[in-house]
């Protein structure tokens, strides 16, 4: 039998699509372990609102019959999730020190520069967040950058910086015309 939550949040802030592909992610698991499908759970509400605001953290709690505290620890400790709004794009620049010792460090310093922002912040226009990231496992490519927690950009100079920044604020081109 599925675990009484401790509370039930109000309002639902989930889609029912989100709800249902939260539910398939739970049915993976045994009833008494729906709990371990808390960071994909996360990941379907982030995508859907763009950060885990508390109300939302708390509806996923609900969801997985777990307290409120537990997901929101799970939700601070990854790097991939947001607790606070941030910008269409977020670039996450690895520092840590191998990177750093292949130029990382001047990376992050022109991408600061670029964009006019520090780490955790979030440009004027909304475009960009700047985030300072852990190793990403590709050490041998640094500099490395992560765009929206899924497109690893590596060998990153600032000529590829500036690239890389002028293709992610261009509109999305339009959809292809029938053939
Ligand atoms: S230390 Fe930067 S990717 Fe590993």
């Amino acid at each position: 039998m599925r675990p009484v939550a401790a509370h039930e949040p109000s309002p639902k802030l989930l889609s029912a699509d989100a709800l249902a592909r939260i539910e398939r992610e739970a049915a993976k698991f045994p009833p008494e372990r729906r709990q371990s499908a808390v960071m994909a759970a996360l990941q379907i509400a982030q995508l859907e609102h763009g950060w885990l605001r508390k109300e939302l953290i708390e509806e996923v709690a609900a969801l997985l019959g777990m307290p409120a505290i537990a997901v929101y620890e799970v939700a601070s400790f990854y790097a991939m999730y947001h607790l606070a709004p941030v910008g269409r794009h977020k670039l996450t620049v690895c520092t840590n020190l191998p990177c750093a010792l292949s130029g990382a460090t001047a990376a992050a310093a022109h991408l600061r520069r670029r964009l006019g922002i520090g780490f955790g912040e979030t440009t004027a226009d909304g475009e960009f967040t700047l985030k300072e990231g852990e190793c990403l496992g590709a050490c041998g490519d640094a500099p490395v950058l992560l765009v929206d927690n899924h497109r690893m950009c590596s060998f990153m100079s600032d000529d590829k910086v500036d690239a890389l920044i002028d293709e992610l604020k261009a509109p999305a081109p339009p959809a292809a015309a029938d053939r």
